[in-house]
Protein backbone atom coordinates (compact mmCIF):
# COMPACT_ATOMS: atom_id res chain seq x y z
CA UNK A 1 0.00 0.00 0.00
CA UNK A 2 1.46 3.29 -0.89
CA UNK A 3 2.47 5.53 2.00
CA UNK A 4 1.41 9.23 2.13
CA UNK A 5 4.40 11.39 1.72
CA UNK A 6 4.62 15.02 2.07
CA UNK A 7 6.45 16.71 -1.42
CA UNK A 8 9.46 17.45 -0.82
CA UNK A 9 9.46 21.23 -2.26
CA UNK A 10 6.46 21.62 0.39
CA UNK A 11 8.69 20.35 3.45
CA UNK A 12 11.04 22.71 2.07
CA UNK A 13 9.14 25.71 2.33
CA UNK A 14 8.09 24.62 5.22
CA UNK A 15 11.17 24.49 6.96
CA UNK A 16 12.84 28.03 5.45
CA UNK A 17 9.28 29.62 6.85
CA UNK A 18 10.33 28.24 9.86
CA UNK A 19 13.44 29.41 9.81
CA UNK A 20 12.42 32.84 8.60
CA UNK A 21 10.20 33.20 11.79
CA UNK A 22 13.54 32.58 13.87
CA UNK A 23 15.67 35.15 12.31
CA UNK A 24 12.26 37.45 12.80
CA UNK A 25 13.36 36.61 16.93
CA UNK A 26 16.84 38.31 16.33
CA UNK A 27 15.25 41.71 16.37
CA UNK A 28 15.16 42.33 20.70
CA UNK A 29 11.79 42.15 22.48
CA UNK A 30 10.29 45.29 23.84
CA UNK A 31 8.70 45.04 26.86
CA UNK A 32 6.23 48.29 27.55
CA UNK A 33 2.48 48.01 29.37
CA UNK A 34 3.32 46.17 32.07
CA UNK A 35 1.63 42.34 31.21
CA UNK A 36 5.22 40.71 30.61
CA UNK A 37 4.15 40.06 27.23
CA UNK A 38 6.87 41.76 24.48
CA UNK A 39 6.34 43.72 21.55
CA UNK A 40 8.23 41.70 18.44
CA UNK A 41 8.79 41.91 15.37
CA UNK A 42 8.35 37.54 15.00
CA UNK A 43 4.11 38.01 15.30
CA UNK A 44 4.56 39.09 11.33
CA UNK A 45 6.25 35.64 10.74
CA UNK A 46 2.91 33.46 11.21
CA UNK A 47 0.73 36.30 9.06
CA UNK A 48 3.46 35.93 6.66
CA UNK A 49 3.68 32.57 6.55
CA UNK A 50 -0.71 31.75 5.72
CA UNK A 51 -0.40 34.45 2.99
CA UNK A 52 2.33 33.15 1.14
CA UNK A 53 2.57 29.59 1.88
CA UNK A 54 -1.38 28.78 2.50
CA UNK A 55 -2.92 27.59 5.53
CA UNK A 56 -1.29 24.16 5.42
CA UNK A 57 2.16 24.62 4.73
CA UNK A 58 1.99 27.80 6.93
CA UNK A 59 0.61 26.42 9.85
CA UNK A 60 3.10 23.36 9.56
CA UNK A 61 5.56 26.23 9.58
CA UNK A 62 4.34 27.75 12.58
CA UNK A 63 3.73 24.06 14.28
CA UNK A 64 7.28 23.54 13.37
CA UNK A 65 9.01 26.80 14.71
CA UNK A 66 6.72 26.92 18.09
CA UNK A 67 7.99 23.06 18.66
CA UNK A 68 11.47 24.04 18.02
CA UNK A 69 10.98 26.42 20.39
CA UNK A 70 9.04 24.46 23.17
CA UNK A 71 12.44 21.59 23.00
CA UNK A 72 14.89 23.92 24.22
CA UNK A 73 16.25 25.85 21.09
CA UNK A 74 16.18 29.71 22.10
CA UNK A 75 13.97 30.85 19.22
CA UNK A 76 12.19 33.66 20.50
CA UNK A 77 13.46 37.39 20.82
CA UNK A 78 15.57 37.75 23.20
CA UNK A 79 16.93 34.13 22.58
CA UNK A 80 14.59 32.14 24.64
CA UNK A 81 12.93 29.06 24.27
CA UNK A 82 12.02 26.16 26.00
CA UNK A 83 8.33 25.67 27.88
CA UNK A 84 8.17 28.84 29.63
CA UNK A 85 7.50 31.16 27.04
CA UNK A 86 4.27 28.71 26.62
CA UNK A 87 3.13 29.02 30.50
CA UNK A 88 4.12 32.50 31.01
CA UNK A 89 2.01 35.49 30.47
CA UNK A 90 3.00 35.48 26.23
CA UNK A 91 1.44 31.80 26.25
CA UNK A 92 -1.86 32.63 24.61
CA UNK A 93 -0.28 34.61 22.01
CA UNK A 94 2.22 31.89 20.94
CA UNK A 95 -0.18 29.13 20.61
CA UNK A 96 -2.40 31.51 18.74
CA UNK A 97 0.34 32.09 15.93
CA UNK A 98 -0.86 28.47 14.85
CA UNK A 99 -4.83 29.61 14.13
CA UNK A 100 -3.53 33.21 13.10
CA UNK A 101 -1.31 31.29 10.27
CA UNK A 102 -4.82 28.95 9.48
CA UNK A 103 -6.79 31.60 9.66
CA UNK A 104 -5.15 33.76 7.12
CA UNK A 105 -4.04 30.80 5.00
CA UNK A 106 -8.34 29.94 4.77
CA UNK A 107 -9.11 33.39 4.05
CA UNK A 108 -6.41 34.15 0.73
CA UNK A 109 -7.56 30.04 -0.55
CA UNK A 110 -11.40 31.17 -0.03
CA UNK A 111 -11.36 34.57 -1.44
CA UNK A 112 -8.99 32.96 -4.31
CA UNK A 113 -6.89 35.61 -5.35
CA UNK A 114 -3.96 36.92 -3.20
CA UNK A 115 -4.18 40.88 -4.42
CA UNK A 116 -3.38 43.68 -1.74
CA UNK A 117 -6.90 44.13 0.11
CA UNK A 118 -7.76 40.39 0.41
CA UNK A 119 -3.87 39.97 2.26
CA UNK A 120 -4.81 42.87 4.34
CA UNK A 121 -7.47 41.33 5.25
CA UNK A 122 -6.36 38.09 5.71
CA UNK A 123 -3.60 39.47 7.56
CA UNK A 124 -6.19 41.61 10.03
CA UNK A 125 -8.42 38.60 10.61
CA UNK A 126 -5.22 36.50 11.47
CA UNK A 127 -4.24 39.22 13.78
CA UNK A 128 -7.47 39.36 15.63
CA UNK A 129 -7.32 35.24 15.93
CA UNK A 130 -4.12 35.91 17.50
CA UNK A 131 -5.32 38.42 20.16
CA UNK A 132 -8.46 36.50 21.05
CA UNK A 133 -6.09 33.33 22.23
CA UNK A 134 -3.78 35.74 23.36
CA UNK A 135 -5.62 38.01 25.63
CA UNK A 136 -8.16 35.27 26.55
CA UNK A 137 -4.93 33.49 27.99
CA UNK A 138 -3.25 36.35 29.80
CA UNK A 139 -6.68 37.02 31.44
CA UNK A 140 -7.18 33.70 32.83
CA UNK A 141 -2.92 34.26 33.79
CA UNK A 142 -3.76 37.50 35.76
CA UNK A 143 -7.21 37.16 36.85
CA UNK A 144 -8.26 40.63 34.67
CA UNK A 145 -9.29 39.81 31.32
CA UNK A 146 -9.93 43.45 31.27
CA UNK A 147 -6.58 44.97 32.02
CA UNK A 148 -5.38 41.90 29.97
CA UNK A 149 -7.37 43.66 27.14
CA UNK A 150 -5.89 47.21 28.16
CA UNK A 151 -2.44 46.21 28.31
CA UNK A 152 -2.51 44.74 24.99
CA UNK A 153 -3.48 47.90 23.34
CA UNK A 154 0.07 48.84 23.37
CA UNK A 155 0.66 46.35 20.78
CA UNK A 156 -1.90 47.81 17.95
CA UNK A 157 -0.22 50.79 16.35
CA UNK A 158 3.28 47.97 15.51
CA UNK A 159 1.22 45.37 14.75
CA UNK A 160 -0.92 47.69 12.37
CA UNK A 161 2.52 48.71 10.80
CA UNK A 162 3.19 44.82 10.58
CA UNK A 163 -0.26 43.56 9.01
CA UNK A 164 0.25 46.09 6.12
CA UNK A 165 3.90 45.71 5.67
CA UNK A 166 3.02 41.74 5.76
CA UNK A 167 0.09 42.29 2.59
CA UNK A 168 2.84 44.09 0.73
CA UNK A 169 5.25 41.13 1.30
CA UNK A 170 2.52 39.07 0.17
CA UNK A 171 1.41 40.84 -2.90
CA UNK A 172 4.90 41.37 -3.92
CA UNK A 173 5.81 37.50 -3.83
CA UNK A 174 2.54 36.98 -5.22
CA UNK A 175 2.45 38.74 -7.60
CA UNK A 176 6.60 37.48 -8.72
CA UNK A 177 6.03 33.86 -8.21
CA UNK A 178 2.44 33.44 -9.26
CA UNK A 179 0.48 30.07 -8.72
CA UNK A 180 4.29 29.23 -7.49
CA UNK A 181 4.17 29.20 -3.67
CA UNK A 182 0.26 29.37 -2.17
CA UNK A 183 -1.45 26.18 -1.95
CA UNK A 184 -3.67 25.53 1.35
C1 LIG B 1 7.22 35.94 23.28
O1 LIG B 1 8.20 36.19 22.55
O2 LIG B 1 7.31 35.67 24.46
C2 LIG B 1 5.83 35.93 22.71
C3 LIG B 1 5.55 37.10 21.88
C4 LIG B 1 4.08 37.31 21.67
C5 LIG B 1 3.89 38.77 21.49
C6 LIG B 1 2.50 39.17 21.13
S1 LIG B 1 2.09 38.69 19.47
C7 LIG B 1 0.81 39.88 19.34
C8 LIG B 1 1.26 41.08 20.11
N1 LIG B 1 2.05 41.95 19.28
C9 LIG B 1 3.28 42.11 19.75
O3 LIG B 1 4.14 42.85 19.20
N2 LIG B 1 3.44 41.41 20.85
C10 LIG B 1 2.26 40.66 21.19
Amino acid sequence: MPRPTLPAGDLARTVVFAAFIAVLGLFPGLYVGGSGVPIVLQNAGPLLAGCVLGARRGTASVVLFLALTAIGLPLLSGGRGGIAPFIGPSGGFLIGWIPSALVVGLIVARLKRANLPVLLLAAAAGLVVDYVFGITYLGVYTGDLGAAAVQSLVFLPGDAAKVVAVALIGAVVHRALPGKLVGS
